[in-house]
C-alpha cells in the first residue's frame, strides 16, 4: 500500500493514528538535529517531523524539492500550530520513509507566487499544474462542468458526441484541415463548432441535445481566444427565442449557485444590439457600471431608431466637431479635479495606436456649479452645461468627449469607458452582471465583395416578421454606396448573445429550418446553387425530411470559467493551453513531420514565401 491518507486529510482527531503518506517534497527545514519536511499532494500539505536518527539518514542522502517520497509515522499535535492550513494543528512523527523517485531541481518554485515567467511555466506545464493556484482553476472548471451536466440532465438534455473529422462549418474563422491518407489530395476540416450536426440531430428527433465539446478555429489569438477551445453546445426543438433564453439563464444561475454559492435572483437584463452599440459602443457591454455614451451629434444611419437625436455641438464653428462623423461624450464621476498632468495622461492613452484617436475634449463640472473646458473659446457656459447635463454629469464630474469617424470613435469611447471604469474600481471581479443582447442585424455588409455576410452564422433565422421580405426580395446590391437602403440592411436576426461583465460568454439563434429560406440565405452570402449543394447539400436535403423548428446556443466554457475565477486569461483555466502564436511550447507543436508521412499522404511540401 502506498498510502493510508492524503496530505490534506489529517486533523487533530487523528492524533496517535499510524499513517502512511505519499507525495512531493515541498520544503525541507533543518533545525539542529531534527528536520521538518512539508509533503504535498493534490489535497494539501502535511508537515512531517524527522527525528534525530532519521535526520542523520537525511544528512547522508539528502532529500530535494519535488522528490516523491512515502513516509510512515504517527500523527501528533504540533507545538507550533499553523491555523492558516487545514492540517496545521498536526504533524506526522516519521518512523520510516522511502524515496520513490528523485527530482531534478525544478526550473521555478512550485508555490502560489512563483518566480517562473510565462514561457518557462508553459514549457514545464506539468510542474506548473502542481501549483495550488493552477489546481484551483482546474477544480473550478471541473465544478462548472459538473453543474452544467447536472442541470442539463435534469432538463432532459442528452449528451451526444459528434465527429471531429468533418467538412467545413462556417463560424467566421479559418478551418484547421487534416489530410486524408485514404483519399489522397482530400482534406477533412476540424469543426469550428458542431453547428450542423446539432441541427441534424434535431431533424432526427433528439429534441434536447448538449455536448461539452472541443472546437477548432484558426484565428488571431487573444487573452480570451484559443485555437482549440471548449463549448457547452446546446440545441432544442419546438422552441421560440423566449424558451431558450429562459432555459439557459437557468443554467448560468445554477452554475453561479453550485460553483460560487451566489443566488442570482435578479432577472437577467436584456438590451437590443442597437441600444448596446448606441449606449455602450459595443455589442457586449459591461453593465456593472453606468457612464453611458452620449451621442452629441446626429448619428450615423446604421442606428436606424436613433436618427431623431439632437445635435448639441453644431454651429459653434469648432472644426473638430463640425468635421467629425460622430461626437460622443461620457461623464466620468468625481474626476473634475484632475490635474493637467492627469488629463494629459488620458489624452495620451486615447492617442495610442490601439485606440487611435487624435485628441480629446474635457469639460470640468466644478463643485461650485461652474464649467471649465478646453473649448471655452467655442462654447458658451450654457452650451457646456447643456452637453454635461445631457451626458448625466453631476457637480464634481469630468466629461470626456471624442470626435471622429463613426466606427473608430464609438469603439474608442467604449474602450475609454471601460478603462475609466477599471481605474475607478467599478469593475469588481466578485460582482457578476448578466445581460442578453438581442435583435442583432442578420447581415453585415462586406465592402470588398459587395455582398452580405452572416453576422452570426448562415443558419440563423431572421425575425419571423422579416421572413416574407427576405424570401421575396433579391439580395443583390445594385448600388454599393447605398447598401444601407437595401431592405436586407434592416433585417434583424432571431439571435442572442449572453454577456457577463463585458464578455461574450455565449451566443446562439433560432435556426432556419425550411429549405427555400436556407437557400435564399446562402444566395445572399454569394453562394450559387452548385456551391450550396457542394457545401451544404446534406443539410438542405435533411430539411426536406421533416425538420422541426429548432434553436440553440453555445457557451464558451473556458471563458465562463475564467470570468468566474476572476482572471482575464482563459489559458489559466486550460490544463495544456497554446501560447499567443498558437504553439504548445511543451510539446513544441506544431512541428514538421517525417518524409514518410508525406509519402503516405502523397503530399509534396512546397512552401511559398518561406
Ligand atoms: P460562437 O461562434 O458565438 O457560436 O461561439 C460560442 C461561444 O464560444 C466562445 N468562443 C471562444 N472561446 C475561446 N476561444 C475562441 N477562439 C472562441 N471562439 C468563440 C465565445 C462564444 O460566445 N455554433 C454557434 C453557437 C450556436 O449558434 O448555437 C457558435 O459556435 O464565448
Amino acid at each position: 500500500m502506498y498510502r493510508t491518507h492524503t496530505c490534506g486529510e489529517l486533523r487533530i482527531a487523528h492524533k496517535e493514528t499510524e499513517t502512511i503518506l505519499a507525495g512531493w517534497v515541498q520544503t525541507i527545514r533543518k533545525f539542529g538535529s531534527i528536520t521538518f519536511v512539508d509533503l504535498r499532494d493534490r489535497y494539501g500539505i502535511t508537515q512531517l517531523l524527522f527525528g534525530e536518527e532519521l535526520t542523520k539518514l537525511l544528512d547522508e542522502s539528502p532529500l530535494g524539492r519535488e522528490f516523491v517520497i512515502q513516509a510512515t509515522g504517527i500523527v501528533q499535535e504540533r507545538s507550533n500550530k499553523n491555523l492558516n492550513i487545514p492540517t496545521g494543528e498536526i504533524e506526522v512523527n516519521i518512523t520510516s520513509f522511502k524515496v520513490l523517485n528523485k527530482s531534478e531541481v525544478p526550473p521555478f518554485t512550485i508555490t502560489d507566487e512563483t518566480d517562473g515567467g510565462d514561457d518557462i511555466r508553459m514549457k514545464y506545464r506539468f510542474l506548473d499544474l502542481r501549483r495550488n493556484a493552477v489546481k484551483k482553476n482546474l477544480e473550478l472548471r471541473y465544478a462548472v462542468g459538473r453543474s452544467t451536466r447536472n442541470y442539463l440532465h435534469e432538463n432532459n438534455f442528452m449528451d451526444i458526441e459528434t465527429p471531429f473529422l468533418i467538412k467545413s462549418t462556417p463560424e467566421g474563422a479559418r478551418d484547421f484541415v487534416v489530410p486524408s491518407r485514404m483519399n489522397p489530395g482530400q482534406f477533412y476540416a476540424l469543426p469550428q463548432s458542431p453547428q450542423t450536426f446539432k441541427q441534424l440531430l434535431m431533424v432526427s428527433g433528439y429534441d434536447r441535445y448538449y455536448q461539452i465539446v472541443k472546437c477548432f478555429r484558426d484565428e488571431d489569438l487573444r487573452a480570451d481566444r484559443q485555437p482549440e477551445f471548449t463549448q457547452i453546445d446546446c440545441e432544442m426543438s419546438f422552441v421560440e427565442q423566449e424558451d431558450i433564453l429562459n432555459m439557459f439563464e437557468g443554467l448560468v444561475k445554477r452554475i453561479f449557485k453550485d460553483v460560487k454559492n451566489i443566488d442570482y435572483t435578479d432577472t437577467v437584463a436584456r438590451m437590443t444590439w442597437e441600444d448596446a452599440m448606441w449606449n455602450y459602443g459595443n455589442d457586449k457591454p459591461d453593465i456593472r457600471f453606468g457612464m453611458e455614451l452620449l451621442n452629441i451629434k446626429k448619428p450615423a444611419s446604421v442606428y436606424v431608431t436613433k436618427s431623431d437625436r439632437t445635435d448639441l455641438v453644431g454651429g459653434a464653428d469648432f472644426k473638430v466637431f463640425d468635421e467629425a462623423e460622430t461626437v460622443i461624450a461620457i461623464a466620468v464621476p468625481g474626476c473634475s479635479e484632475y490635474t493637467r498632468k492627469q488629463t494629459d495622461e488620458i489624452m495620451e492613452w486615447v492617442k495610442r495606436p490601439q485606440i487611435g484617436m487624435k485628441g480629446m475634449v474635457f469639460i470640468k463640472v466644478n463643485a461650485d456649479g461652474t464649467y471649465k473646458s478646453s473649448v471655452d473659446k467655442f462654447f458658451s457656459e450654457d452650451r457646456l452645461k447643456a452637453i454635461a447635463d445631457a451626458a448625466g454629469a453631476k457637480a464634481g464630474d469630468l466629461v470626456m468627449i471624442l470626435a471622429g469617424a463613426e466606427e473608430r470613435t464609438r469603439k474608442a469611447t467604449s474602450e475609454l469607458r471601460l478603462e475609466m471604469g477599471k481605474r475607478l474600481g467599478f469593475r469588481k471581479d466578485d460582482e457578476f452582471r448578466l445581460l442578453w443582447v438581442l435583435d442583432f442585424p442578420l447581415f453585415e455588409y462586406a465592402e470588398d465583395d459587395n455582398r452580405w455576410v452572416a453576422r452570426h452564422h448562415p443558419f440563423t433565422s431572421p425575425k419571423p416578421s422579416d421572413i416574407e421580405l427576405m424570401i421575396n426580395t433579391s439580395p443583390v446590391i445594385t448600388d454599393a454606396a447605398k447598401y444601407l437602403e437595401h431592405p436586407y440592411a434592416n433585417i434583424k436576426a432571431n439571435a442572442y448573445d449572453m454577456v457577463l461583465n463585458g464578455n461574450e460568454i455565449g451566443g446562439g439563434s433560432i435556426r432556419i429550418f425550411q429549405r427555400p429560406l436556407q437557400e435564399r440565405m446562402f444566395e445572399a452570402l454569394g453562394m450559387d446553387e452548385e456551391e450550396q449543394n457542394h457545401k451544404f447539400g446534406f443539410l438542405l436535403g435533411a430539411f426536406e425530411y421533416g425538420a422541426p423548428p429548432h434553436g440553440g446556443l453555445a457557451f464558451g466554457f473556458d471563458r465562463l470559467c475564467s470570468i468566474l475565477g476572476g482572471s482575464e486569461s482563459i489559458r489559466d483555466f486550460i490544463a495544456f493551453p497554446k501560447n499567443n502564436s498558437g504553439r504548445d511550447v511543451m510539446l513544441d507543436a506544431p512541428s514538421s513531420i517525417d518524409a514518410k508521412q508525406f509519402d503516405e499522404l502523397q503530399i509534396k511540401l512546397d512552401l511559398k514565401n518561406v
